[in-house]
């Protein structure tokens, strides 16, 4: 990472997203959601807040969730992160994301990359989260839509479908 001198200040940084590196030159001032959104293409990382309230910019930073609006793109240097564009894997639809179609937890959609984003960090954590650790997880996550429930409970049937496949790989 170098900073440049002159009227507008730019830095470089190299960084993985979603399995691909990139080195990218950004003005100073931009964060992690403006070098995703505005330098990389890739809009599924919602903006809106602004300021760390609602989690629709949440993405995983070195595998933890983070509020992009609130990272410098600047730090992020040598780092991996995952956007929702990088969690369906194969063509099809992450576990989390068919459950949450399923059970009616997305309504008009503006948090659900946030919310996704926060429930495969739990579940790698946590493979089978109580409803309680659930809400706790997705605490930072705002939805103006759905009143939550069908969040957690598509969570819950997420951590069912993964356990159970993984029982299926098992020697
Ligand atoms: S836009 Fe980042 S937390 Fe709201
Ligand atoms: S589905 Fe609309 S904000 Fe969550």
């Amino acid at each position: 990472m170098s900073p440049s001198a002159g009227p507008l200040r730019t830095v470089s940084v190299t960084l993985r997203v979603n399995g691909v590196h990139h080195a990218v030159v950004v003005p100073v001032h931009y964060t992690l959601l403006d070098l995703l959104r505005r330098q990389l293409g890739l809009p599924g990382t919602k903006p809106s807040c602004k300021e760390g309230a609602c989690g629709a910019c949440t993405v995983l930073l070195d595998g933890r969730p983070v509020t992009s609006c609130l990272v410098l793109a600047a730090s992020v240097d040598d780092r991996t992160v995952v956007t929702i564009e990088g969690i369906a894997a194969d063509g099809g639809l992450h576990p989390v994301q068919d459950a949450l179609v399923e059970c009616g937890g997305v309504q008009c959609g503006y948090c659900t990359p946030g919310v996704v984003l926060s429930a495969v960090a739990l579940l790698a954590d946590v493979p089978e989260p109580t409803p309680d650790q659930i809400r706790r997880a997705l605490a930072g996550n705002l939805c103006r839509c759905t009143g939550y429930a069908k969040i957690v409970e598509a969570v819950q049937v997420a951590a069912r479908r993964l356990a159970a496949q993984r029982a299926a790989v098992r020697p």
